[in-house]
């Protein structure tokens, strides 16, 4: 730019300036080139400071006349931006409504959803009715040893449970629980009686599979110590779970023989014509509440196991142990 510049021919420019940039400002179409055009013109090298710079040389009562053109089209192109900033964005948001419509009644695609093996579901109608009935859940370790799965409950050595043939031993004094009454101990170790408790987990056994047997099975034990139980509570209690679980089934109490009960019975109920029995229960022998420091004079209770599949397949009409076991789709979409 030439240093012999007019008062007039520098007006003239940024007159020009101020048209030219109106005119590009419009044309821009992205933010991007909005930013660099702004800067092209009002940036420190912009087009606008070298028209001031050239206005430096001018006599110094012309100056004020350049001076407030360049603060008019100054505040004049910031406002071509700031409009056109608006028009940008606001056609931004529109292409993104346009683009980003989203259909809200278009029927979903089929997301598969997993199913629970009605054995859980089974296992935790069982404990709400009983929590229902003021029992807390405990549990214990699938892993046991002699002492908790045999010994503590009362079975002695040369008992048939004890068998080979009926538990898996681990080596050493370990074995996998062969029922799940090993809670039993382990929760009054820990809790002092009154104590109210159902315990649900895995037991083992070597019993070979067949529809009505299974090595890996579920059981529930249930717990009550307090003063002054006696076999009506026991009764009372297995009869108001049996009721408000099957319905009414009739439903018999048979003497039976447990080494940690006394008296023990077995409780059947009458399905499809015939007798089936489905728990164990009696009344804790004074001879395991002994071996816990608790003294028999004072506290009483009762407890029962039973079996969880022989539950689920009774309400739910299932002919097969090992139906419940193999993940089969089309008989666990049934539940
Ligand atoms: N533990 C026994 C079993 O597996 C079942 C049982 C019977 C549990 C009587 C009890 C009970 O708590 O009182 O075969």
């Amino acid at each position: 730019m030439s240093s012999t510049l007019s008062c007039q021919e520098l007006i003239e420019q940024l007159e020009v300036l101020e048209q030219e940039a109106q005119k590009d400002i419009e044309e821009v179409s992205d933010g991007d080139s909005l930013e660099k055009l702004r800067i092209s013109l009002l940036g420190k090298k912009g087009r606008l400071s070298v028209v001031l710079s050239a206005m430096g040389r001018l006599p110094g009562e012309e100056r004020p006349l350049v001076g407030q053109r360049a603060n008019l089209l100054k505040t004049k192109v910031q406002q071509f931006l700031s409009d056109r900033t608006k028009v940008l964005k606001q056609q931004a948001l529109e292409v993104l409504l346009r683009e980003e419509t989203l259909d809200v009644t278009v029927p979903p695609i089929g997301v598969p959803v997993g199913k629970r093996n009605p054995l859980v579901t089974t296992t935790e109608e069982i404990l709400d009715l009983f929590c229902g009935l003021g029992y807390r859940v405990a549990e214990g370790p699938e892993i046991e040893n002699d002492h908790y799965n045999f010994a503590a409950l009362n079975i002695p050595e040369g008992h048939p449970a004890r068998d080979m043939q009926d538990t898996f031993y681990l080596g050493g004094n370990l074995l996998l629980r062969t029922h799940t009454s090993p809670v039993q101990i382990r929760y009054l170790e820990q809790n002092k009686p009154p104590v109210r408790i159902v315990a649900p987990g895995r037991v083992y056994r070597r019993d070979a599979v067949d529809a009505t047997h299974s090595p890996v099975f579920n059981q529930i034990e249930v717990l009550a110590i307090d003063e002054g139980l006696d076999f009506s509570h026991l009764r009372g209690t297995v009869l108001a779970f049996l009721r408000s679980f099957f319905g009414d089934l009739p439903v018999r109490f048979r003497a039976s023989y447990f080494p940690f009960t006394e008296p023990s019975a077995e409780v059947d109920v009458q399905w499809r014509g015939r007798w089936l029995e489905v728990m164990g229960c009696g009344m804790v022998d004074p001879a395991v509440l002994e071996g816990l420091g608790l003294d028999p004079e004072r506290w009483s209770g009762f407890a029962a196991g039973l079996g969880v599949e022989r539950f689920c397949m009774v309400r739910h009409g299932i002919d097969d142990i090992r139906r419940l076991y193999t993940n089969d789709l089309r008989f666990l979409d049934q539940f």
